[in-house]
């Protein structure tokens, strides 16, 4: 049965692997067969970007990384978040009713605060309250995700909630999609992936800096001649999200064979990277000398997002109050 399909990523640095095989890998599975919408979510990055260069090229990329990975705009929708108003606008009536308490509990919140690494602004407080209104204005019924977003997925639906019993039926509850096998995907030192962390493989990055993040990924240090442990290695793990099972099979093979050394698990590895992300590497060489289509196709999405949101936004408006006729 065709679903509605909403889900967003952050301009806020470039693509790693984690970001495609956690979520964008998905959302371009979904396409076929599902109405779709996708969006680049540029308002939430003024929250870490404050150059105005930095957010227009990280914009054009993340367009480009996406078109590159095989989003066809004649499948889905691809918008710009900041095209559509109704997502600021939905999120300060959102906030009348969302308690602070709520927001507190929020991990990234919680996180920014104690690491007293970000600054902790108001907007940053609000984040989950935008990314309840760009759920809910676009009225899906699955939202693709990494396990990270689980939480604001939760919170868009208890805010939804308490707007449905606060005024009436308005919004409709989404839920997370969130595979097992790649809801956290590890970086190079065993954490989860993540661009604060500085442990990501980045899938569209200069071949050197591609070899140096796989070549320095953290192993036991399992003497050469010895067996080497499957369990619990970056490197396999990483593996296991491009190879067949056969190939992973055989790696896993050699790990127990022993003679074999994490020299040569990384060169497999990367050796499958390129032969993984080859094709979409090259397909986005091609798509950047066109950078007129990139535009067309986000205008055209910008303009069927508005009025997807739009509708829901009137229904808002007139369920509020705030419409008098
Ligand atoms: P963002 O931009 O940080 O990440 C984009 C997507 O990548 C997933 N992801 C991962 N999945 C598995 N393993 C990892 N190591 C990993 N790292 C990142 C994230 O879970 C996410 O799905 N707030 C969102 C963007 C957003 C959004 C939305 C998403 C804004 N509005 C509405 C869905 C619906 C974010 O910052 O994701």
């Amino acid at each position: 049965m065709t679903k509605r399909i909403l889900s967003g990523v952050q301009p806020s640095g470039k693509i790693h692997i984690g970001n495609y095989f956690g979520a964008i890998k998905q959302h371009i599975e979904m396409q076929d067969g599902n109405e779709c919408f996708y969006m680049i979510a540029n308002l939430h990055s003024l929250t870490t970007v404050r150059d105005k260069e930095k957010l227009n090229q990280l914009t054009l990329d993340l367009a480009l990384d996406y078109l590159a990975f095989g989003l066809d705009p004649k499948k889905c929708t691809f918008f710009m978040q900041s095209e559509v108003p109704q997502h600021a606008e939905c999120t300060w009536i959102l906030s009348t009713i969302c308690s602070m308490g709520l927001l507190e509990r929020a991990h990234a919140w919680k996180d920014a605060q104690e690491k007293g690494k970000k600054e902790t602004t108001v907007g940053l407080f609000t984040y989950p309250v935008l990314m309840a209104s760009d759920i809910l204005l676009y009225e899906p019924d699955l939202v693709p995700v990494g396990k990270d977003q689980k939480q604001h997925i939760e919170i868009t639906r208890d805010v939804a909630q308490k707007f449905n019993s606060t005024y009436c039926e308005t919004f409709k509850l989404p839920e997370p999609h969130i595979p097992e096998e790649v809801a956290v995907v590890p970086g190079t030192d065993g954490q989860k992936m993540s661009k604060s962390y500085g442990n990501t493989i980045n899938v569209f990055a200069e071949e050197p800096e591609i070899k140096k993040a796989i070549m320095g990924i953290q192993t036991a240090s399992t003497p050469l001649e010895e067996p080497m442990e499957t369990e619990g290695c970056n490197v396999l793990a990483l593996y296991k999200l491009m190879a067949t099972k056969e190939e992973v099979e055989a790696l896993k093979e050699k790990y127990r064979t022993g003679g074999f050394g994490y020299g040569n698990a990384k060169k497999t590895l990367l050796e499958k990277f390129h032969e993984y992300f080859g094709e979409f590497r090259e397909k986005r060489i091609e798509l950047e000398k066109n950078m007129d289509y990139v535009y067309k196709v986000l205008e055209e999405g910008n303009e069927k997002a508005r009025a997807q949101a739009n509708s829901v936004m009137d229904r808002v408006k007139a369920h509020t109050g705030l419409k008098i006729r």
